[in-house]
């Protein structure tokens, strides 16, 4: 297998958050860590699949299970890493006033607290998963979903623009299970909203992109 095959742990530096502590930092990177892995070793066991040109008839439940799984591993990976990159030991509590994002929310639900409102609402949801703040690249339009464990829910082709893990580990060093809107206060005041913006900015790129 050569190197581009193969997914590295990114590092990310955040020890030093606001009410997120710095045991459940490194014990989540080790998790992260554990997708990146298992992300590898499933592309490398079904690459063996292939090794001759086809996927027979007799493999494909095995086939099918490792195709399952890789759909939730991958994502789990990416999603992380979207979610370290949106954190900061820095954050502000809110975007600044003249932000691509604010200026996103606005449009989309007419103001950034009822944007705010709505994605802690999904943020708070009862279940294992995550609260992605989208945008649809074609209009810019903002709109956020729940995602159940780390695959079901994500829309194809949107871009991720605010991602917040709600899976109990995220925070239960840190709070008890009902204490999820605390962890969610948490996050908010370590928001990097610079790298939030940056994926806005990114996306509307592509909608000039795409309408030349
Ligand atoms: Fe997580």
């Amino acid at each position: 297998m050569t190197q581009s095959d193969t997914y590295t742990t990114r590092p990310f530096d955040l020890h030093g958050l606001n009410g997120i502590s710095d045991r459940t930092v490194d014990m989540h990177m080790k998790l992260y860590e554990g997708y990146v892995k298992e992300t590898n070793r499933l592309t490398r066991l079904l690459r063996e699949f292939l090794k001759d040109g086809k996927v027979d008839q007799e493999e494909m439940p095995a086939y099918s299970e490792l195709k399952r799984r890789l759909g939730f591993e991958y994502n789990g990976m990416v999603l992380h890493e979207y979610y370290f990159d949106n954190l900061t030991p820095a954050g502000a509590n809110g975007p600044a006033h003249n932000a691509a994002f604010r200026a996103a929310a606005e449009e989309s639900f007419g103001s950034y607290e009822r944007w705010k409102a709505d994605f802690i609402g999904v943020g708070k949801m009862r279940g294992v998963g995550w609260a992605v703040c989208y945008q649809r690249p074609q209009t810019g339009q903002l709109s956020n979903h729940w995602i159940t464990l780390h695959e079901t829910g994500n829309v194809a082709g949107f871009v991720p623009t605010l991602v917040m893990d709600v899976w109990e580990h995220a925070f239960i060093l840190d709070y008890k299970p009902s204490e999820r809107g605390s962890y969610i206060d948490a996050f908010f005041g370590n928001i990097n909203w610079r790298v939030v913006d940056e994926r806005v900015t990114r996306a509307q790129v592509s909608v000039a992109a795409h309408s030349r």
